[in-house]
């Protein structure tokens, strides 16, 4: 499968001849198919879900509910039940602090997350232990960037009421080992509640969440070739059975008089209000554009994109790469001692190369690790290795520039 054919099912490289996108990290392009599916949607089938009886409104509730078939066989859950529609993977990871975890934390309990997390996997623990006195504890990771399993399975304790890590580093590129730490997590007591933020992985690499037996996986559309503005939270029956909802409103109850409002079943009472329908319906097409793609062939592609990135602009001078865990996504960050990151990415972005450039997101990581932010390089299913050749030249070019 080459990237260059896949390339050809993205519109923004039309409009934008000579693009070199590196910031698929940040948020993907669409293929036509995604952009067409809003659109049809809006121009042909545009009614409300769950509440008309006419035939345009009842064609639209099938198609969102077959959506959340599409979801849970894309990433194996076992029932549709357990798929949840958010804004993104932020918006699931806040559900799940607030409307979950915060149901049982006592003072003293301990969050446990690693010092590769997004701020959106930070926050929300955080923001919840300070109002309850629990504590936040941070497995270190590796010079490298890796997170071995002993990190987190040294800090457990009998007061570990969660523990949340990232599947992939969105600045360092790290694969963690989900299925083996969530083993070790069970080992030591099989009911602390596991969530995985696949944000950065979700796009490429094979989710099964029962082999991977986590309470809760959150993602977001626009990382997957989707629209913004629609995530998915994975929850375990169980789970969301236990998890009470934050938001209020239309459609999702059972029952309400001015006295009492009993809650409809999961995953409904999780989606109160008019949700972002021509967003799920793009998520759908996105999922079935990435269906018949052989993701196996593009994951390859990818290694080999990153790796040759890796090792070309090791070589540049005064050039260092941050993160350089053997298991590894199609993520190439690095800083040049010759100039500061925001410096570099304007250069660039002036050639027509996007990078992103600062601290991602991920400010505690930068901190312990004492750099001002980092430059990264995000690879994705459109990229070729004329991108990469054009990256290297130019970063070599403002190397010199800078000396
Ligand atoms: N989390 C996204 C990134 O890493 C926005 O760029």
């Amino acid at each position: 499968m080459d990237t260059r054919l896949v390339k050809n099912d993205f519109p923004v490289f039309q409009y934008h001849p000579g693009l070199i996108y590196l910031d698929s990290a940040a948020t993907s392009h669409k293929p036509a198919v995604v952009i067409e599916s809003v659109i049809r949607c809006y121009q042909q089938e545009n009614a409300n879900i769950h509440r008309g009886l006419y035939p345009m409104a009842a064609r639209a509730s099938a198609k969102y509910e077959a959506v959340r078939e599409k979801v849970a066989d894309f990433i194996h859950a076992g029932s549709s039940n357990e798929i949840v529609y958010t804004s993104g993977t932020t918006d699931g990871i806040n559900l799940v602090a607030k409307g979950f975890l915060s149901q049982c934390i006592q003072p003293g309990d301990e969050i446990i997350i690693t010092t590769m997390e997004h701020h959106a996997n930070i926050i929300p623990w955080q923001q919840l232990a300070q109002s309850t006195g629990a504590v936040l504890r941070v497995a270190p990771i590796e010079a490298d960037g890796t997170l071995e399993v002993s990190a987190i399975t040294q800090i457990l304790s009998p007061r570990t009421v969660m523990v949340a890590f990232t599947h992939v580093s969105n600045t360092l590129g790290t694969i963690n080992p989900v299925q083996e730490l969530v083993q070790q997590i069970r080992a030591y007591r099989e009911d602390i509640p596991v969530l995985v933020d696949a944000a950065q992985s979700a796009a490429h690499y094979e989710l099964d969440v029962q082999v991977l037996d986590v309470d809760f996986l959150v993602f977001s559309g626009h990382k997957i070739f989707g629209p913004t503005g629609i995530g998915i939270l994975y929850g375990k029956k169980s789970r969301l059975e236990q998890m009470q909802p934050v938001r209020f409103g239309g459609d999702m109850i059972d029952t309400v008089s001015f006295e009492k409002t009993t809650f409809a079943g999961v995953p409904r009472k999780f989606e109160a209000g008019t949700t972002n329908i021509a967003g799920v319906i793009g998520l759908g097409a996105a999922l079935d554009y990435l269906q018949q793609l052989d993701r196996s062939d593009l994951r390859k592609q990818l290694r080999e994109l990153q790796e040759e990135a890796s090792n070309r602009l090791a070589e540049v001078e005064g050039l260092r790469l941050v993160g350089t865990a053997p298991a590894k996504s199609a993520i190439v960050s690095f800083v040049l001692e010759q100039a500061h990151p925001h410096d570099i990415a304007s250069f660039l972005g002036a050639e027509n190369i996007a990078i992103r450039a600062g601290h991602h997101c991920t400010e505690p990581l930068m901190k312990a690790w004492g750099l001002p932010g980092t430059i990264r390089a995000s690879f994705s299913i459109y990229n070729t290795r004329e991108d990469v050749d054009r990256l290297v030249k130019v970063v070599k070019e403002v190397a010199a520039f800078f000396a």
